[in-house]
């Protein structure tokens, strides 16, 4: 099948142009955009029409699903299916109204973090609700040389709750989905299994300390760490249309969602995430 990858921003992401996903994709077409999506990080498939079915279909070329702790915020039938969503039923939402309040990487607390997930815009506000996706390759890159001596070879704690005690989620994993979601150790800087480069891996909203590092000198360096890979010159921002599908590289991009509207009635933001499964990080 022809189709066009047109770059998006200096940065990151590309426009996947005249590919229906939802149709059968041969090998050569898969092998493509698989390519597309190592290169560019962050691919945007426009004007999609995706049952689950198709989505989750789609979202398997890549590998297994992996799943969210909070499954009482998944599509009815579709586990693997997170419900990204400001709608409110019964006043209780329906799904996660904010999945990503800091940066990050999705599933980056688990054992085996996630490779991917692929969002799909159902509903979106007229205004504000966009996603900024930021190069954790280019961050590695551009570290001024006092932290990279202070992060690399390191290891740091991640943890799910990090941001749930940090902030008040208006969603957040109860106590059940807390207790089998412990949390694990991993390399700060990572060796992206594909592409064998190296990129951040730890980020502010599952990153808690530093292993083996005083608590404040850990707090500092992290502090740091954080502040360089949030600079505007690593991130490309998308500005979300019904029927985007976005599939970004968990292991060498943080994201973040602007919620800024998230306390006014009228916006309506609602989206379903499929996360692609991966492999447990490793720097050498
Ligand atoms: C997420 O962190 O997976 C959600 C991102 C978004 O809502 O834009």
């Amino acid at each position: 099948m022809a189709f066009e990858v047109r770059p998006l921003s200096d940065v990151l992401g590309a426009e996947v142009i005249g590919l229906d996903v939802a149709k059968p994709m041969s090998d050569e077409t898969f092998a493509r955009v698989h390519q597309a999506h190592l290169d560019y990080l962050v691919l945007v498939f426009r004007s999609q029409k995706l049952t689950p079915q198709q989505h989750v279909a789609f979202s398997k070329r890549f590998g297994p699903l992996d799943r969210h702790p909070s499954d009482d915020a998944v599509v009815s039938g579709f586990p693997d299916i997170l419900i990204v969503s400001t709608r409110k039923e019964n006043g209780r939402y329906i799904g996660v109204p904010d999945g990503g309040p800091m940066w990050h990487s999705d599933l980056a607390y688990k054992k085996e973090t996630a490779l991917g997930s692929m969002l799909y815009g159902i509903e979106i506000p007229d205004q504000g609700g966009n996603t900024g996706f930021a190069n954790m390759y280019k961050a590695y890159e551009a570290l001024p040389m006092d932290l990279k001596k202070a992060v690399e070879g390191k290891r740091g704690f991640f943890l799910a709750g990090r941001s749930n005690a940090d902030r008040s989620f208006k969603r957040p994993l109860n106590e059940e989905q807390k207790e089998r979601t412990p949390g694990n150790v991993h390399p700060l800087i990572r060796i992206h299994p594909e592409t064998g480069r190296k990129c951040i891996f730890a980020n502010p909203q599952h990153t808690l300390a530093i292993e083996g590092m005083d608590e404040h000198e850990s707090a500092d360096v992290l502090s740091a760490l954080f502040e360089h890979t949030a600079q505007e010159k690593f991130v490309y921002r998308h500005q979300w249309q019904v029927g985007d599908l976005t599939f970004w590289d968990n292991r060498c991009t943080h994201h973040i969602a602007d919620h800024t509207r998230l306390d006014d009635p009228t916006y309506i933001r609602h989206m379903h995430r499929t996360t692609i499964g991966g492999d447990a990080p490793f720097y050498s």
